[in-house]
């Protein structure tokens, strides 16, 4: 079997029920994936009820003031995240028309999006083939296919996003990226993962090689 089919196998068996996974509304990806960068699900989780219910749409979240969005976003830190959401928020009433955008090219122009959040929101809302790097999709391509390039340099970058590339199912895009976000959160875990039950136990690198506490490498800053 393929990689992104044993994935997939693995992945409709054990994921999570979480709420942003029932949409396809670019808005609410959008603002489930900027609460969860730098925050736990289970933290984020409340912030993302609460933000959803406040503000149902990008028109309602654009007219709020910066003083209530900040409020609301009180706990969750990096309070840029919050101010350039209602940047972004502006900007997509007054550029898109109030329509979020789904399609990476428009949103990775925005303020807060980069490759990572621009290639969950096309995936995810639109299906469109673009295959997300997050520190869970490093750890699990660094650890089954034994790449020892440091993650945190633009060979890094590179190369795992070409790999995550390749192994994208082009056809089911959106599912395989929220499959690689949730194996590595679930099943290749920073410590001390439990391999004895994980589907890719016969063709890890790392497994193999008694590596998986040596991998992802991570250059100190
Ligand atoms: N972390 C960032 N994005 C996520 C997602 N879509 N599902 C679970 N955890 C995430």
């Amino acid at each position: 079997m393929k990689f992104s089919d044993i994935l997939m196998h693995w992945y409709r068996a054990n994921k999570r029920d979480l709420p942003w996974r029932d949409t396809h509304d670019a808005y609410l990806i959008w603002l489930s994936e900027i609460i969860l960068q730098q925050t736990r699900v289970e933290q984020g989780m409340p912030y993302y009820f609460k933000f959803a219910e406040r503000f149902p749409t990008v028109k309602a979240f654009a007219e709020a003031s910066e003083d209530e969005v900040l409020r609301l976003w009180q706990g969750l830190g990096y309070y840029s995240r919050g101010r350039n959401m209602l940047k972004t928020a502006i900007k997509v009433m007054e550029e898109h028309g109030g329509i979020f955008p789904s399609d990476y090219t428009s949103l990775i122009k925005l303020t807060g999006i980069g490759a990572y959040t621009a290639a969950a929101i096309s995936s995810f809302s639109a299906n469109e083939a673009r295959a997300v790097v997050d520190g869970n999709v490093y750890r699990l391509i660094s650890r089954h296919f034994g790449v020892e390039t440091p993650i945190n340099t633009p060979k890094g970058n590179k190369e795992f996003q070409e790999l995550a590339n390749e192994l994208l199912n082009p056809y089911l895009a959106g599912e395989h990226n929220q499959a690689m976000i949730e194996f590595g959160a679930l099943q290749c875990k920073p410590k001390n993962p439990n391999c004895s039950i994980c589907p890719f136990i016969t063709s890890c690198y790392a497994y193999q090689h008694k590596k998986i506490s040596e991998l992802p490498v991570k250059l100190k800053t």
